[in-house]
């Protein structure tokens, strides 16, 4: 565990500098802050994937709904299990009302569009991250910070690279939010730069990071928000 640092720019106490390459930034500059992400990010997203999207608008939908309600529970229970780690509680409430938000955000859009809410089972992309959480602590912590980093950085990047595609009323809800997960890629990541070291967090991040790239250029035979390269049978995807 590293010393705890004086207060960040943003004045959340324990943050400073960070290491990993997330720069705090006011106002927020998206194409800086895409710059950030799709630089840390592994691989980018397969053109094949944006193509499936279009034809999946329904699951991607519903599946984003789901992502955006799992990420606030992530950061609601982060914030329970490490309320006394430095700049974690304040940093992880704010991510999870933001999150609760764009989840109203997305059930708003499905509801107009008349997309009833049905189960849809969650896509191998966060269990194959999470394989590779170590189970004791504060190994776990950093762990669990680098994973959430990861997923917040490819969001991010999924929705820049949906923006294109995207009718003008949907381009103009994911441009807003990949703003916010921009941002919740930096929380991540300087919170892990505050509980480990340069070395564990660019050990780890080699770690997890090949993993990502696995989950995201391999065949997927299901189509989701964080899937992989589309397979064959995901033309049948519920
Ligand atoms: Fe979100
Ligand atoms: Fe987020």
């Amino acid at each position: 565990m590293s010393s705890v640092r004086p207060a960040d720019a943003a004045g959340t106490p324990g943050l400073g500098p960070n290491r990993s390459g997330a720069t705090p930034r006011s106002p927020f500059d998206i194409e800086q802050g895409l710059t950030a992400v799709r630089s840390f990010l592994p691989c980018a997203t397969p053109e094949a994937w944006v193509a499936a999207a279009m034809g999946h608008l329904d699951i991607l939908l519903l599946d984003h709904a789901n992502c955006e309600r799992k990420a606030a529970a992530t950061a609601v229970s982060l914030l329970f299990r490490y309320e006394r780690v430095p700049g974690l509680p304040e940093r992880m409430s704010r991510l999870a009302r933001e999150e609760l938000r764009h989840y109203e955000q997305v059930l708003a859009i499905l509801a107009r569009r008349k997309v009833g809410l049905r189960p849809v089972t969650a896509s191998r992309y966060a269990g194959g991250l999470r394989e590779l959480v170590r189970a004791s602590e504060p190994d776990r912590l950093v762990d669990l910070l680098l994973c959430g980093a990861l997923v917040e950085a490819r969001s991010c990047e999924r929705f820049a690279a949906l923006l294109p595609v995207l009718e003008p009323d949907l381009a103009r809800f994911y441009r807003r939010l990949l703003v916010s997960e921009a941002r919740h890629f930096e929380d991540y990541l300087l919170l892990a730069d505050t509980v480990a070291t340069v070395e564990e967090v660019a050990q780890r991040l080699l770690l997890f990071k090949q993993r990502e790239a696995e989950l995201i250029t391999s065949p997927d035979a299901q189509f989701r928000f964080h899937s992989g390269l589309p397979g064959g049978e995901q033309l049948a995807a519920r």
